[in-house]
């Protein structure tokens, strides 16, 4: 099964300068709790903007053009990744946005942190359609410890 798994920000928005714009510990441990044991699939540029591979996750990054990194798997296509595990096991598509448009189309489910505040990024979530997705599961924080602003954790499935 794969999953997308992404926090966004009100207008849309989920990095600048390859780096992420808000720091909401909820949030990254949300994501560390939820993708820990399964294999995570990146680009390039995520992959640099974290600087070194998941611990506890098969890494795989996407490239044309790069050939070994080290502690992770390299793949040359999202199809090419996505065929490295079984059908059976989930694995997580974690960005960027590049990635995320090309994994729109295959990825039975949607792991969504809607950050309710708008933020100025050169890099946005791709326009999805969902009216093709059922909402699953909704949890809403007014603010985090130590975060400002509400966030909600929202899972969607693909309508059959
Ligand atoms: N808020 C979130 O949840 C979240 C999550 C992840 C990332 N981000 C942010 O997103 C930004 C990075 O996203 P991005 O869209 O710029 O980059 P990206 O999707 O992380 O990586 C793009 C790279 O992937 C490779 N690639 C793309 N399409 C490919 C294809 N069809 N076949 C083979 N390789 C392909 C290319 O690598 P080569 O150039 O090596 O060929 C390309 O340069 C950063 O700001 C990061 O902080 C946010």
């Amino acid at each position: 099964m794969v999953s997308i798994i992404v926090a966004v920000a009100k207008n849309g928005v989920i990095g600048d300068k390859n780096s992420l714009l808000w720091h909401i510990s909820e949030d990254l441990r949300f994501f560390k709790q939820t993708t820990s044991g399964h294999p995570v699939i990146m680009g390039r540029k995520t992959y640099e903007s974290l600087g070194r591979p998941l611990p506890n996750r098969t890494n795989v990054v996407i490239s044309r053009t790069a050939t070994a990194i080290e502690g992770c798997t390299v793949a040359h296509s999202l199809e090419e990744a996505v065929a490295m595990f079984p059908h059976d096991e989930e694995i997580f598509i974690i960005g960027g946005a590049q990635i995320y448009a090309l994994a729109l189309d295959i990825a039975d489910r949607i792991y969504i942190t809607r950050v309710e505040h708008e933020y100025e990024g050169d890099t946005s979530f791709p326009t999805w359609d969902e009216s093709q997705w059922h909402l699953v599961h909704s949890e809403r924080h007014e603010c985090g410890e130590k975060y400002p602003y509400p966030f909600a954790f929202e899972v969607y499935q693909r309508a059959k």
